[in-house]
C-alpha cells in the first residue's frame, strides 16, 4: 500500500489520541482481561512457587513477563529460576515459560529483580546470595540482555565490583530511562541491601548500560543494626520520573516508621542524591509491607499494591492527577482476596492511542497470595 493511503487513518488516531485528556471524568480503569500466567503447586518446570512478577513492554511493542521459580518451597532463600513468558499480541496470547537464569540446586540462589529497556535492549537485574549469612558465597548482582527483544539473554554481567560486593536486591519491579532532563538518557534502577544494612540505593549508567556506578542513597537508621520496630527502615523500592524531569522512589516501608504506609523518597538532579529531607509518608497508601507498583501513563500516575495495613489482601490500583500528592476517589479492587507483589506496564506513549491501556501483573491465590502469577489488562478510560 501506499504511505499516503494510511495517512487519513494515522492522521484520525492521532487527532484522538491527542483529544484525550486525563481528567476525573476520563480516568475511569476497568479490568478487561485477566490470565494466570503461571500456577504454583503444579511442580512443573520443577518449580515449587512463582514469585515477585515483573513485566516490561520491550522495544518491539510486546509484554514480558519474568517471575522467580522457587524449586524447593516458596521461601525467599532457596534455588531458583527466571522464567519469563513473552506476548507479542499485547497480552491475547503468551508463549511457553522460557528460562532466563538457573542458580542450581544449593544454597540461597537468585532474587528478583528489575526489567528495564534500553534503547533496543531489554535488560533484566537480579540479584545473588542476597540474604546472608546463607552458604552460598558473595553476594552478587547480575544483568542479563536481551538483544532480540527478551526472547534470549546473552551471559550475565557481574555488577559486584560497582556495588562492593554489597547486597544490592534490585526491584522489584523495573528500571527506567529519563525521558527529560535533567540526566536525559541516563538507566536507573533502585535496590535494598539486607535486612540489618538496609536502605535503598540508586544504581545509574549514562551509556546504556556498559557501565554502571552508585547514585543516591536512603539508607535505614540505625544502619548495620538489628532491627526494632517501627525503625527507619527502606526496603523494596520503584523509582519513577515526573513530568517536571524530578525522580520519585516509591518505598516499602518496612518497619512501619510513623505509618503503615507507603514513603516515597525524591531527586531533583537525575538520581545523583535522594535528599532525607524531600522524604514523606503517604497514610493515603496503605501498605502491609509487600512490593508496590508506580506508573506515569496517560498523563495519570497509577499505584497498584494490596491496600492493607497488615494483610496481603485488596489488591488495589489507584491513580493520581497531582503528580502523586493526592490519590483520586477509593481506587479500583482489582482482588479483594489474597494478593501480593505487583508490577505495571504501559505502552510508550506514542503507542498509547485514544483507549489507553495498562496491565497490572500481581500475586494472586484463594487462601495465600502466592498461588498464582496473574495478570490483568486494565483499559484505562474504561472503553474497551
Ligand atoms: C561477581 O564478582 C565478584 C567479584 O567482584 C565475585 O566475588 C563473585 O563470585 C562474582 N559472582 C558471580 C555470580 O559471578
Ligand atoms: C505535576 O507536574 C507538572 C510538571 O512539573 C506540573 O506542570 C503540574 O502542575 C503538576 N501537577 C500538580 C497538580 O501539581
Ligand atoms: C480495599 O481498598 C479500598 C481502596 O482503598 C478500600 O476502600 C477498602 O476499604 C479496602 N478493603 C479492605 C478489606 O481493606
Amino acid at each position: 500500500m501506499a504511505p499516503w493511503r494510511l495517512l487519513p487513518g494515522l492522521l484520525l488516531a492521532i487527532g484522538a489520541a491527542a483529544r484525550w485528556v486525563a481528567t476525573p471524568e476520563t480516568v475511569r480503569p476497568r479490568v478487561v482481561r485477566e490470565q494466570l500466567l503461571w500456577v504454583s503447586g503444579e511442580g512443573r518446570g520443577g518449580v515449587h512457587t512463582f514469585r515477585v512478577p515483573l513485566l516490561v513492554v520491550t522495544p518491539g511493542g510486546a509484554l514480558l513477563a519474568c517471575a522467580e521459580g522457587r524449586k524447593r518451597s516458596a521461601a525467599d532463600v532457596g534455588a531458583k529460576v527466571i522464567a519469563c513468558r513473552r506476548s507479542p499480541d499485547g497480552g491475547a496470547t503468551w508463549g511457553p515459560t522460557r528460562v532466563a537464569a538457573d542458580d542450581g540446586w544449593g544454597g540461597d540462589g537468585l532474587s528478583l529483580g528489575a526489567l528495564a529497556v534500553a534503547g533496543g535492549e531489554v535488560l533484566l537485574l537480579f540479584a545473588r546470595c542476597a540474604h546472608p549469612p546463607q552458604a552460598c558465597g558473595p553476594p552478587g548482582t547480575l544483568l542479563l540482555r536481551s538483544r532480540d527483544d527478551g526472547v534470549s539473554w546473552d551471559p550475565p554481567q557481574n555488577l559486584s565490583g560497582v556495588l562492593d560486593n554489597q547486597v544490592f536486591a534490585p526491584g522489584p519491579g523495573y528500571g527506567i530511562q529519563k525521558q527529560r532532563a535533567p540526566a536525559r538518557g541516563r538507566l536507573i534502577f533502585c535496590g535494598h541491601g539486607t535486612l540489618e544494612r538496609d536502605g535503598v540505593w540508586l544504581l545509574l549508567s549514562d551509556d546504556g548500560g556498559r557501565r554502571w556506578r552508585r547514585g543516591g542513597a536512603l539508607p535505614a537508621i540505625p544502619f548495620d543494626a538489628p532491627r526494632h520496630p517501627r525503625d527507619f527502615t527502606p526496603d523494596e523500592c520503584q523509582p519513577y520520573e515526573l513530568p517536571d524531569g524530578s525522580i520519585g522512589v516509591n518505598i516499602r516501608n518496612q518497619g512501619g516508621f510513623r505509618c503503615r504506609c507507603r514513603m516515597v523518597a525524591r531527586s531533583w538532579d537525575g538520581g545523583e542524591s535522594l535528599p532525607p529531607t524531600a522524604v514523606t509518608f503517604q497514610p493515603a497508601l496503605p501498605d502491609p509491607p509487600a512490593a508496590a507498583s508506580v506508573l506515569l501513563t496517560a498523563g495519570t500516575l497509577f499505584f497498584s499494591n494490596p491496600a492493607h495495613e497488615s494483610q496481603r489482601v485488596n489488591l488495589t490500583l489507584r491513580w493520581s492527577f497531582t503528580n502523586g500528592s493526592s490519590w483520586w476517589g477509593r481506587g479500583l479492587q482489582v482482588w479483594a482476596g489474597p494478593s501480593g507483589y505487583s508490577a505495571m506496564a504501559a505502552p510508550p506513549p506514542h503507542a498509547q492511542g485514544p483507549s489507553p491501556v495498562l496491565y497490572i501483573i500481581y500475586e494472586k491465590g484463594r487462601s495465600i497470595p502466592t498461588e498464582t502469577v496473574s495478570l490483568v489488562t486494565v483499559s484505562i478510560a474504561g472503553d474497551l
